[in-house]
């Protein structure tokens, strides 16, 4: 057969395997290779047939990389056709997990066995698509139309025992061999004379479906997913599988996936999803670069970020201890992880006894004696180096040789930190992002010194811990927090030139952010930029600079935690309300600077909040801080809630073009001074060759 797709007769069962590492999405060959096998078992002395695959997974979907170029023949669903309208019944035998066009192919299949470990879904939506393949038309017919469309709009998968419940699953197969199993169940259908049973012969009664339930489901998704279009779609699909037959279902279907898939939404999830994996790759490291096992962790430090961390590793079954002052500090530290997880007992996420299973896996000390035997220890104190530098240097004193250090500093230099020890190889940044039990990111600091095996270890056990991890070398607030700077200044420089802090960040969370800049600062604090800002002397000496956001703070104004910031909080709910005073403190500082108030366009917020962040970003490009633009698209999306649909602030400079980005920063320059407005070397030379940065990295030869 084919080098991706074998097909075998084991007595009277043809068996088709599908192997194609590493997920076997399907390709042009594996879809060329299932039809042909598909058409083959026709015409051979086979009763039925099982559909398998080898390796880790069974069809885990479309093959992604395949979207955006010329479609090859065969299309998917002429193999679909060719699976349902077999003269033998087809199941299909899943492991791993029934993703996407992998679970429709499993749909177009007479029957469905699973092992109990197996997940089936429909996750298209993450990519800014729909299921193409026919999965919005049949899981409703077969599941219902409310279950199929939480699966589909959620896209989250459902475990093989679920599944069955839903009827998305006909049997679960026990036992190791999934393909016994499968040939056992083909037998013991034949031999019970099962019919050739085909989900589109299912019809769904209109009568069924409540009024308005539709409209309802639109207006909720539209509020869950904002400006994302593929939500709607799919409940455009899920209306056409209740009101209209199959192959008309099929085709509306169709078209939708086709509108999808061209979208910019959908390019700009699909280039996250690659972005993400490409993340964790160290470029110098070698794929196999050996691990230090972790099996217990220390934390430094039981506060708002080592709460979280904790929780983090208690979460996968790694025991922590929990280092702190003193015993009335440890109490709180411990008492708030606590109630984290009594909270999300209280949502029903959790059930009480796993909560206490996950609580007896952190432990308290505030002798740093006792965490001599750890593998790895997380240090989160107050930023301040001198502080980190002394704890280090008592780390590097009990800690047991080969065991890995690791700061969580926002900004500190690691390598300063690192050389507070007699093995700066051993220490490295783990920089967790709050709440950290809730934030995807790990950014991970490669020190100057950083031994391989160290970093290789970071990233390693940031997966495990359910992170996306991406790497930055040492610079003040590294990547994210690095290009944070000119960002907040620009939301703060808005107001004196005539923007209400609502106009700023409605402007930006329109685009999708979900919470504007000033909004943001109100939340984690006024106070922790002040702070900041007086033990910085390379600021500018600018009366404009950060002005509302100092007096805020000298009037007691230090955001949400004091009730009141840029905004006012209703005490109960904490909801934002503009502050009418503010308003007016803002027009008489400008005033007080003769500073003209004007409209500012929507179009202007964006540019001056997101320009100098993609600015600074062509500068980490340039000094190596970063490996590649994508892995700052990664840090942005899953540490700073940049939109996905976006796919992070360097793809999205692609969009706009850099020469666009370029120009306006050149006029912001002239405008508003060059202090601020300096366009990065990179980027005046991409912008001049009308280049991308995507392309700049492929020529250094990234893929
Ligand atoms: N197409 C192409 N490549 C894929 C792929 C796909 N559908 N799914 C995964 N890969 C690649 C990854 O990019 C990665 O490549 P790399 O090693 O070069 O970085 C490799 O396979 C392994 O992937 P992971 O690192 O993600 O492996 P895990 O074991 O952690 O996870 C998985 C496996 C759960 C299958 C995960 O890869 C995944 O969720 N894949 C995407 C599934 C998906 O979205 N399917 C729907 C596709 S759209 C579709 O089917 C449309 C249809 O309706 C017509
Ligand atoms: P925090 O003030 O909430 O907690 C710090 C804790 O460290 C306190 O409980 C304190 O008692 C303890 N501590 C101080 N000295 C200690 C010592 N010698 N030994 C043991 N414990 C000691 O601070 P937070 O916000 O948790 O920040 C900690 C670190 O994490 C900082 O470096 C910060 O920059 C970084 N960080 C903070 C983020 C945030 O949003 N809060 C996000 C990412 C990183």
């Amino acid at each position: 057969m084919s080098d991706v797709v074998s097909y075998q007769l084991h007595g009277n069962i043809g068996v088709i395997a599908v192997n194609s590492p590493p997920v076997n999405a399907l390709s042009q060959s594996v879809r060329e290779g299932i039809l042909n096998a598909v058409n083959q078992a026709q015409a051979d002395a086979s009763e039925a047939v099982v559909l398998r695959c080898e390796g880790r997974t069974f069809i885990a979907g479309a093959d992604i990389t395949e979207f955006g170029k010329p479609p090859k023949d065969p299309w998917l669903p002429e193999v679909l056709s060719a699976i349902e309208n077999s003269s033998k019944p087809v199941i299909a035998a899943i492991h791993g997990t029934a993703l996407g066009g992998g679970f429709e192919v499993a749909l177009a299949c007479h029957y469905r066995c699973a092992v109990a470990a197996a997940k089936v879904g429909l996750p298209e939506v993450k990519l800014g698509l729909l299921p193409g393949a026919g999965g919005t038309q049949r899981v409703p017919r077969i599941a219902g139309v409310k279950a199929a469309l939480d699966m589909i709009t959620s896209g989250n998968p459902v475990a093989a025992p679920k599944a069955k419940d839903m009827g998305l699953i006909d049997e679960v197969v026990s036992g190791d061999d999934l393909e016994a199993g499968a040939i056992s169940y083909a037998q013991d259908l034949l031999a019970s004379g099962a019919p050739l049973k085909r989900v589109r012969d299912i019809t769904i009664d209109p009568e069924t479906i409540e009024p308005g339930f539709f409209d309802d489901a639109r207006k909720r998704l539209a509020k869950r997913a904002r400006g994302q279009i593929a939500q709607d779609r799919i409940v455009s699909c899920l209306e056409a599988a209740v009101k209209l037959p199959m192959d008309e279902g099929l085709a509306r279907e169709r078209e939708l996936f086709q509108e999808l898939v061209t979208s910019p939404e959908s390019a700009a999830m699909r280039h996250i999803f690659f972005a993400e994996r490409q993340a964790a790759k160290i470029k110098d490291l070698p794929k196999d670069t050996a691990t230090r096992p972790i099996k217990k962790v220390a934390i430094i430090g039981g506060g708002t970020m080592g709460g979280g961390i904790a929780m983090c590793f208690a979460n996968v079954g790694i025991p922590v201890v929990l280092v702190e002052v003193n015993d009335e500090a440890l109490q709180r530290g411990l008492g708030i992880i606590r109630k984290n997880y009594s909270i999300t007992v209280q949502k029903g996420k959790l059930p009480e006894d796993k909560m206490e299973q996950l609580i007896g896996l952190i432990s308290g000390t505030t002798e740093y004696a006792d965490i001599a035997d750890v593998d790895l220890v997380i240090e989160a104190v107050f930023e301040n180096l001198d502080l980190k530098k002394e704890i280090f240097a008592k780390l590097d004193g009990v800690c047991k040789q080969g065991a890995i250090l690791a700061t969580n500093t926002s900004y500190q230099d690691v390598d300063a930190i690192a050389e507070a020890t007699s093995r700066p190889q051993d220490v490295v940044g783990m920089h967790f992002f709050s709440p950290a039990n809730v934030m995807k990111l790990l950014e991970n600091v490669r020190g100057e010194k950083t031994a391989d095996d160290v970093l290789a270890t970071a990233m390693a056990i940031g997966k495990k811990i359910g992170k996306v991890c991406a790497l930055s070398r040492v610079c003040y607030g590294f990547i994210g927090n690095r290009m944070l700077g000119g960002y907040g200044r620009e939301a703060q420089m808005l107001l004196m030139d005539g923007c209400t802090p609502e106009q700023v960040d409605s402007a930006l969370e329109n685009f999708g952010m979900a919470m504007g800049p000033l909004a943001m600062g109100d939340l984690a604090g006024l106070d922790v930029g002040y702070k900041a800002r007086q033990a910085r002397t390379d600021l500018p000496d600018d009366p404009k600079l950060y002005r509302m956001g100092t007096l805020l703070v000298e009037m007691g104004r230090h955001g949400q935690k004091t009730g009141s910031g840029f905004y006012k909080y209703d005490p109960e709910t904490r909801r934002r309300m503009s502050d009418p005073e503010v308003e007016a403190m803002i027009k008489e500082e400008a005033a007080k600077l003769e500073i003209e108030q004007r409209e500012v366009s929507e179009e202007e917020i964006l540019a001056r909040c997101f320009y100098p962040l993609i600015n600074e970003g062509a500068k980490i490009l340039e000094e190596g801080i970063a490996q590649r633009p994508s892995d700052i698209d990664v840090v942005y999306v899953f540490g700073y809630a940049f939109p996905v649909a976006k796919g992070g602030p360097m793809f999205y400079a692609d969009q706009v073009g850099l020469k666009n980005v370029y120009d306006k920063i050149c006029e912001f320059r002239e405008r508003y001074g060059e202090e601020y407005w300096q366009p990065a070397p990179l980027l005046e030379e991409l912008a001049k060759s009308g280049k991308t940065f995507a392309e700049w990295d492929r020529e250094r030869g990234n893929a």
